[in-house]
């Protein structure tokens, strides 16, 4: 803002006061003057006509206008004041020009603005949300609902398929208890109310275990599993034992289904700067392309919509994944290249 001894647009209340006092007195003076009244009785005269319309201009201003103008203030923030706001409004406010009130009320608005752009921008994830997960809710029941009524109408009478119906029924039965635990975990997380039960343990023997309880996926593939050639130093972590175990079957899960037959899937283990264990599980699959990479860790995020929604999953794997490694304090991150394949790092605390 321009400041200028004789712009007389930014001036304080009391300066607007003292001109307006002056605007009377001077005039006043000296018109005493020529009605031939002795000069110091005009010039007394004057001045207490001058200090009694500043004292009076300055009271109004004081007790009218800023009291309105504190009533806006309280009003739009819409609280009781408290006590450092109420020294603001006594003692700060009525110092301020006009124009300096207006720039405090316009960034107060600009504030607001953001605020409203946050409520927006949440309730689009929400609708977004729901949208994503009655898609995902209607493709299970839609085809058990198929296999049921067909079942019912004489198929289950039917040897050739009665048992294959049921089974398929069965698959997307467990799709949907999958949907359901994968959703209860991740409100839980993002809920927050998620507490981790910390405790050191050897990376290299949970990444082992998790390979051994995936074996028959990895087998169907034909896929080889294994740890890093100089990454076998044990190397210990002090985290959720349970939730890493969960984080890192996400991934090898994800490496097994995205991965491809005959392929191979590579656990590395790194310490960096004696303070973190890097763990990287890399695949030599399909890859993701670079226009989604920034995206899978989405809710219900699939790069490749069509092909993945051929091996199931819900899309929530990841961003599971992601809260809970946010959760220790550390990070998770992905490179990949299209038909090369895909490596997923995340870090954690060593001990
Ligand atoms: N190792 C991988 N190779 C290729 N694509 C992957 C890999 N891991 C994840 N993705 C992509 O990221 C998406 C999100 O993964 P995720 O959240 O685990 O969901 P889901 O496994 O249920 O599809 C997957 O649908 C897939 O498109
Ligand atoms: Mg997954």
């Amino acid at each position: 803002m321009k400041h200028s001894m004789l712009s007389i647009k930014n001036i304080s209340p009391k300066k607007v006061s003292a001109l307006s006092a002056l605007l009377i007195a001077i005039p006043l003076g000296i018109t005493l003057f020529f009605l031939n009244t002795v000069w110091w009785v005009a010039l007394l005269i004057s001045t207490v006509f001058g200090l009694g319309s500043f004292g009076i201009i300055y009271f109004f201003f004081q007790h009218f206008i800023y009291r309105q103008i504190k009533l806006i203030f309280k009003l739009i923030s819409q609280t009781k004041a408290t006590k450092r706001e109420e020294f603001y409004y006594q003692e700060l406010l009525p110092k301020k020009s006009i124009e300096d009130v207006q720039a405090e009320v316009e960034q107060w608005a600009i504030q607001k603005r953001e605020e409203i752009e946050i409520l927006k921008q949440n309730e689009h994830f929400r609708k977004e949300f729901l949208q994503n997960l009655s898609h995902e809710l209607k493709t299970p029941i839609f085809a058990i609902q198929g296999y049921t009524e067909t079942l019912l109408n004489g198929a289950v009478n039917n040897p050739d398929v009665n048992l294959r119906f049921l089974q398929n029924s069965s698959r997307n039965i467990d799709r949907l208890v999958n949907l359901l635990n994968d959703l209860d975990e991740i409100s839980k997380l993002e809920s927050g109310s998620i507490t981790l039960s910390l405790s050191s343990f050897q990376m290299q023997e949970l990444v082992r275990d998790v390979f051994e309880s995936l074996e028959i996926k990895i087998r169907k593939k034909n896929i080889h599993a294994f740890i890093k050639k100089g990454c076998e130093i044990p190397k210990s972590v002090v985290a959720d034992k349970e939730k890493i175990r969960q984080v890192l079957i996400n991934i090898i899960d994800n490496a097994i289904k995205y991965g491809r037959e005959n392929g191979i899937i590579e656990a590395g283990l790194y310490t960096v700067d004696d303070k973190l264990v890097l763990i990287e599980i890399t695949d030599d699959g399909y890859g993701i392309s670079p226009d989604y990479i920034s995206r899978i860790f989405e809710r219900f995020f699939r790069a490749d919509q069509t092909r993945s929604r051929g091996v199931g999953g819900s899309g929530l794997g990841l961003s599971i994944c992601k809260h809970i490694i946010e959760a220790h304090g550390q990070s998770i991150q992905v490179r990949s290249k299209p038909d090369i394949g895909t490596t997923i790092g995340f870090s954690l605390p060593l001990k």
